[in-house]
């Protein structure tokens, strides 16, 4: 049957989400897959429904597309969709309570405090202490993220993460290697890939960095002791268990320069555009980037 690759959207991410779209969509017509490009920015649920998809690849970034309000929409329409489901998306489009749940399952991830308003800006230096990490809670790609160095810069990330939620997350910094794990699979069956490490210009893995520039590095498998590297995947594994994730997901770490991994987030709806993250993993045990579609869209509606 007729498979949509929802993409594009309206959430600050569109533009990676027409990038990781068409990417899919490609890929999935190479494999021979009658499958159909449905911008959700465009149009609407009803036409989703008269389009008579008999599944869809979500390539959908941030809000209504991974943050399960489409997942739910889905569910009452009887669409199988690939992915996590409502509530394991809906958690993990939340940095605060995905932290939450991490912490309560024992897994590491850097100590955090919430703001409200600037009144909370001393308590989060007093307890967290320079730098940290100011960013919007539901926000993906690096938008509205910054490293604080200073009380005085502080006010101003403040102020630029709260144009994207009224919530902002102030996290401790993590000094150290940038690392991700990609996830296929559901719950105990789900696997790691072969770790990535991400080498950007001064450790500013930015939006610039993520998809426009070319001078970010990147190793896969990672080059770590491989103790450290089996420990660092079950970790993810974990971490993608605790919140519920099914399908394919990506779990992102800071490897402190200790050698311990912190979690910082796991994404239910990953980019999948040329640069990105999740086909790199998969291409280090050999998985085409049309394999890896063809595998993600295997699990719409088990
Ligand atoms: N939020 C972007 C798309 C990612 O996690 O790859
Ligand atoms: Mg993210």
């Amino acid at each position: 049957g007729r498979v949509g690759v929802l993409y594009g959207g309206s959430s600050a991410e569109r533009k990676v989400s027409l990038m990781s779209g068409h990417g899919v969509h490609e890929a999935l017509r190479s494999k021979g897959v009658d499958a159909q490009l449905f911008d959700t920015g465009v149009y609407t649920l009803v036409d989703l429904i008269n389009s008579g998809f008999q599944r869809v690849f979500i390539a959908l970034h941030g809000r209504h597309g991974e943050d399960g309000t489409l997942q739910g929409a889905l569910e009452l329409l009887k669409i199988p969709y690939t992915g996590s489901g409502p509530l394991a998306s809906s958690l993990a489009m939340n940095k605060v309570m995905t932290k939450k749940i991490w912490l309560q399952a024992q897994l590491p991830t850097p100590g955090y405090v919430v703001l409200n308003s600037e009144a909370d800006l001393d308590v989060a230096v007093q307890t967290l202490g320079l730098p940290m990490i100011v960013k919007p809670p539901h926000e993906g790609s690096t938008l509205g993220v910054t490293k604080v160095a200073t009380p005085e810069a502080l006010r101003e990330a403040y102020q630029l993460a709260s144009r994207y939620d009224s919530d902002v997350l102030a996290e401790r910094f993590v000094r150290g290697r940038e690392l991700t794990v990609a996830i296929l699979g559901k719950g105990r069956q789900a696997r790691a890939l072969p770790i990535i490490e991400i080498i950007a210009p001064e450790g500013n893995y930015d939006y610039e960095h993520k998809y426009v520039s070319n001078d970010t590095q990147y190793v896969c498998p990672a080059a770590l002791p491989e103790e450290l590297a089996t420990r660092i995947m079950r970790t993810a594994e974990q971490a993608y268990a605790a919140v519920g994730c099914e399908g394919w997901g990506r779990v992102d770490f800071m490897l402190d320069d200790a050698g311990e991994p912190w979690l910082l987030e796991v994404n239910t709806s990953p980019g999948m555009t040329s640069h990105s993250l999740v086909p790199m993993g998969a291409k280090a045990v050999g998985m085409s980037y049309a394999d890896l579609c063809m595998e993600i869209l295997s699990t719409a509606g088990l």
